[in-house]
Parts: structure tokens; C-alpha cells; sequence
């Protein structure tokens, strides 16, 4: 028999093949949008919805190592996938039984805890029922490496878009030798620059800081190697992501962020829909609606749709729903339309859809700023924080830098600000003024957006946190029962503690408690972010005190 080209791996027992830098989840899309995930608390299904590594929307287990990302995990030969949290399959689940049991989520805090000698049985049966897949197995927690060894840099640029790409460019021309890390696997080399691709990384306390290398860092590589990091200056260029939004049953299988449309789509040729509804009236929405018009069934907007735009989609005939409420996605193992509502006139309207493509508003990837301690600034024109930044983006930590949108600058200004950043980090002054920051005055436009749609009645499970499964009226507990901030929150509910870290459910947590806490949510605060801000095996932690065996320099 021929064998197929490509590395040999089996998923759920079928044997499949990646040509060389195909993830897991490539070779699955050709057959259309693979729902590969249960919900840990209520066994819902979940399919990919970010495309970038951020979300819980696609983890499958390999080789006995849970929760994997199949977007961003290149299966090698002979590698075992298979799905988790879900039995008999990821089909059919017996345990999404819990779903319909309890419709208003599942008090973990206050529930079974009576009779008091029961207490160790019910955790012990709920350990096994909910979470996310079993423990690693033996034999793939020893694969792991230790941090095999230790790499001293000058300059370490995270993320390698435009951005990073720039300050290294700009390092490289004067001399200076970065390491570049970024957590996708294709990126384009940087001449005279080390790059690290597949790699995510966590600021460590240092235990004793010196001034030449006064930051540690943990990297890990995919698929299995730690890396150790001392440099003396640090570039951060992680850029911004596609927010997520609460509506009904938003964590249906095809609810997918503008990122995700756009990864999926490059990676199998086509979108992974039929047709979509499109929400948003930006830059973003535009970009939809001009890579994957034929796609779009409607688009919808929260407020008034700009003329450019409103051109566009009557050129590619696609209707507008300006003004309205997302209400909820229709469907059970995908979506298969959406109810609206326009704001003020209460008119309610069905699309039929095959999924749903956020593209409202893009936040900046700041856990890992807020990690290494840099000063945070709320920017009410996005609604976000963003780090406090010199002209040249400097932070509050000295010898940390942010450079591109994770700074605030707009997508043009990207490249430019990473070139500015890397000659400010060598004494050398640019001639051009600093670019243009996102807003810190105005209003959010969902702020007023989620406050009408939230005082109207709700159908659907609404999703606060989709790694958590915790629902929106769990979050509306807190406040109810007199707590406040965002940190509170998150200790009573469990919201942002999951493996996107927050990512996905505080941009929109922040607008909602300060809504209900009636004060700006500047003042709602933020969580406390504790290494690792990315998911990292505990292995390489806790090979952290041992002797590394090898060194390197990377400058
Ligand atoms: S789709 Fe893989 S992490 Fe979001």
C-alpha cells in the first residue's frame, strides 16, 4: 500500500496526514468546522472561534498531554489525538445532561455542602465530571524537557508581527543581535535576528535581579521543549485581538471572532461557513466584508453604519442591519440563524446563518504587561487598558517597551512605532512624530449597546466565560450579594481564570460591572495576572532550580 505523503497521526483512531507546517486543526477543516470540545461544567459543544491560540475552542489531547491547542499544534508522525471531556464522543456526550440540569449555573461556592461528611464525596465525583480532560499521563509529562537551556539576549522582542518585526529589523541594522519570539509557527525570518517561533512566554520574578540581565523569562516551545530567558531590555509587540460579545448562546459552534474567519479561511482556502452574520461597523467589519463578501448573509451593526461601508455591502448585495441588538444564536451543535432587534423601536428580525463573525472592536493583548508590572491606563474610546507609554513607548518598567497596537498606535502606525521603539532603546532620536494613540476620552459604544440589551428579557445561556462555563447571571450574582471589582468577581465566580486568561470574557466583565456598579470601568479595576499569562506545563516550572544543561547566548 502507498503510504499518503505527510506526517501519519491518528485523531480519534483515524489515521490523517499534515504536510509540513499543517496543525491539527488544518487537516481538519477541509471537512468543515470541527466542533472538538466539550464545556468543562455543562459538556456544551465548542468549536474553534479565535483561529490565533487565545481560546478554549479547540484543545484535544496528544499523546496523553490534555488541552493542546489543535490550531496551533503540528502533529508529528505517529502522534495520538484524540478529543477529551466528552463521553461517549465528542458528538454525542452523555454529560451534556448537565446542561439542561441547571439552568442558572452551578453554585460551586455555596453548593453541595451539605450534608457536611458528603462534601469530599461530591468534589470527588464533580473533579471527575467536570474540568477539563484527565491529568497528563506519565509518560507525557517525561517528554516534556526541562528548560534545556538558557538563552541571554541583549534585546528580547515578544511577537513577531509588524510590529516586533520592526524593532527587530531596525536592532539588527545597528548592530544588535534580538531574540525574537512569537507563539505562531509561520513567521517570516528577521536576517541577524534568533527566532523562536511556536513559543509563549511568562515574566518570572527574578530572584536576583543584576543589571545585565535584569528579566527572566519562561518560554515554552510547542512541542515540548522549555526555554529559559535573561535579557536586560524587553520589547513587548504582542498586538490586539478581536473581542468576543454576550448574547444568547453565544458559545455556539460558529461564533467565531474576525480573526478566527480570517486564520480558518487562509488555512483551508475557503471560510469554514456558508454564510455568516457579520457584526460590526469598522475597519474590521469592512476587511469581512471585503475578503468573504460572498459569504456574508448580513451585516449588523450597534449603532449607525458609515457610508463607505453601507457602499460596499450594497455592491455585494448584502443586507444591513444598522442599530441593532445581537440577541441571540439559534441552534444546537452550530448555529443556524440569529435574532435582532433594532434599538429603540423593538422590531425583531431572524437571519439564517451558518455561524456568526464578531468584528466590533479589537483589544490589545496586555496580561503579560500587566505581568511584568507596567503601569495600566484605561482608554474609554476602545474600552480597554493600555500600558502608560512615553513617546518612544517606553514604559513604567524601565528597560520594558511596547511598540504597535498592543500600544495603542493604530494598525498603520504598527511598523513605524516598532522602528521607533528600537532606536529610543539605542539613544538614537527619530525624526518623525510619535503615531497617533487610540482614544482615552469618549464613550464606548457598547457601553450604552449592553445596557439596552441587557434589561431586556434573555433567551439562550448567556456565556460570560466560555473557559469556565461561568454564565452572565452568575457574574450578576456577585454584585448582587453587594461585591465589587473585577478582582472580587473574579475569586467568587472563577470568571478569567481560565486558559485564555481573561482574554476573551474581561473586555466585556469590565463594561458590565461598571454598569452595575454605576461607576467608570477604570474604577472596576483588573485581575491580579500571575505567571503563566499563557498556558505552560507545569514541568517546566517546576524544572525551574534545576541545573540547566545547556547555555546559550542568543546576542
Ligand atoms: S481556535 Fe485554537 S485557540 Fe482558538
Amino acid at each position: 500500500m502507498v503510504e499518503p505523503p505527510g506526517r501519519q497521526f491518528s485523531f480519534d483512531g483515524r489515521t490523517r496526514s499534515a504536510q509540513p507546517g499543517e496543525t491539527v486543526l488544518d487537516t481538519l477543516l477541509p471537512e468543515g468546522l470541527p466542533n472538538l470540545q466539550r464545556s468543562p461544567h455543562y459538556h456544551r459543544p465548542r468549536a474553534p472561534m479565535c483561529g490565533i491560540g487565545h481560546c478554549t475552542g479547540c484543545l484535544v489531547r496528544v499523546n496523553g498531554r490534555p488541552n493542546v491547542r489543535a490550531c496551533r499544534y503540528e502533529p508529528s508522525s505517529g502522534d495520538r489525538v484524540t478529543t477529551e471531556n466528552a463521553w461517549p464522543s465528542r458528538r454525542f456526550d452523555v454529560l451534556a445532561i448537565f446542561d439542561g440540569l441547571f439552568p442558572s449555573g452551578i453554585d460551586t461556592l455555596h453548593g453541595f455542602r451539605r450534608p457536611a461528611f458528603a462534601t469530599p464525596l461530591y468534589h470527588r465525583v464533580i473533579r471527575r465530571l467536570t474540568g477539563y480532560g484527565a491529568p497528563p499521563s506519565p509518560t507525557s509529562a517525561n517528554s516534556l524537557s526541562f528548560p534545556p537551556e538558557i538563552r541571554t539576549t541583549d534585546v528580547l522582542v515578544i511577537g513577531a508581527g509588524r510590529a516586533g518585526r520592526a524593532v527587530a529589523s531596525e536592532l539588527v541594522a545597528n548592530g544588535v543581535a534580538p531574540l525574537l519570539l512569537d507563539r505562531a509557527s509561520r513567521i517570516e525570518p528577521v536576517p541577524g535576528a534568533t527566532l523562536l517561533p511556536r513559543t509563549t512566554v511568562s515574566f518570572l520574578p527574578p530572584p536576583q535581579p543584576t543589571k545585565e540581565a535584569p528579566f527572566e523569562v519562561l518560554a515554552f516551545t510547542e512541542p515540548s521543549r522549555g526555554v529559559r530567558v535573561w535579557a536586560r531590555r524587553v520589547v513587548v509587540a504582542v498586538g490586539s485581538y478581536d473581542a468576543s460579545l454576550l448574547f444568547g448562546s453565544n458559545d455556539r459552534p460558529g461564533v467565531m471572532t474576525a480573526d478566527g474567519a480570517f486564520a480558518l479561511t487562509s488555512t483551508a482556502g475557503k471560510p469554514p461557513f456558508h454564510t455568516a452574520v457579520v457584526f460590526g461597523a469598522g475597519e474590521r467589519a469592512r476587511g469581512v466584508v471585503d475578503r468573504l463578501g460572498d459569504h456574508v448573509a448580513a451585516l449588523v451593526a450597534p449603532g449607525a453604519v458609515p457610508p463607505d461601508l453601507v457602499r460596499a455591502c450594497s455592491e455585494a448585495g448584502i443586507p444591513i442591519y444598522p442599530r441593532s441588538l445581537l440577541v441571540a444564536a439559534n441552534g444546537r451543535s452550530r448555529v443556524r440563524s440569529v435574532e435582532l432587534r433594532t434599538r429603540g423601536s423593538g422590531a425583531t428580525s431572524r437571519v439564517e446563518c451558518d455561524a456568526v463573525v464578531l468584528a466590533h472592536r479589537r483589544v490589545p493583548n496586555v496580561p503579560v504587561l500587566f505581568q511584568v508590572g507596567a503601569r495600566m491606563q484605561w482608554r474609554s474610546g476602545p474600552g480597554a487598558y493600555y500600558p502608560e507609554i512615553d513617546a518612544d513607548g517606553q514604559t513604567s518598567v524601565a528597560g520594558v517597551w511596547a511598540a504597535g497596537s498592543v500600544s495603542g498606535v493604530t494598525r498603520p502606525a504598527s511598523a513605524p512605532s516598532g522602528t521607533r521603539a528600537a532606536r529610543a532603546l539605542m539613544g538614537t532620536a527619530s525624526p518623525e512624530p510619535p503615531p497617533e494613540r487610540v482614544p482615552s476620552e469618549g464613550g464606548n459604544e457598547l457601553e450604552g449597546y449592553y445596557r439596552e440589551l441587557l434589561a431586556r428579557p434573555r433567551t439562550g445561556r448567556w456565556v460570560a466565560c466560555a473557559c469556565e462555563d461561568i454564565l452572565l447571571q452568575e457574574l450578576e450574582a456577585v454584585t448582587a450579594r453587594g461585591y465589587r471589582g473585577v478582582e472580587v468577581a473574579k475569586r467568587y465566580s472563577g470568571l478569567g481564570t481560565g486558559l485564555c486568561q481573561g482574554r476573551y470574557c474581561l473586555p466585556d466583565a469590565l463594561l458590565l460591572l461598571a454598569l452595575r456598579e454605576g461607576r467608570p470601568p477604570s474604577e472596576v479595576g483588573f485581575i491580579t495576572q500571575r505567571p503563566p499569562v499563557v498556558p505552560t506545563p507545569l514541568a517546566a516550572f517546576a524544572a525551574l532550580d534545576r541545573p540547566s544543561p545547556v547555555r546559550e547566548d542568543a546576542a
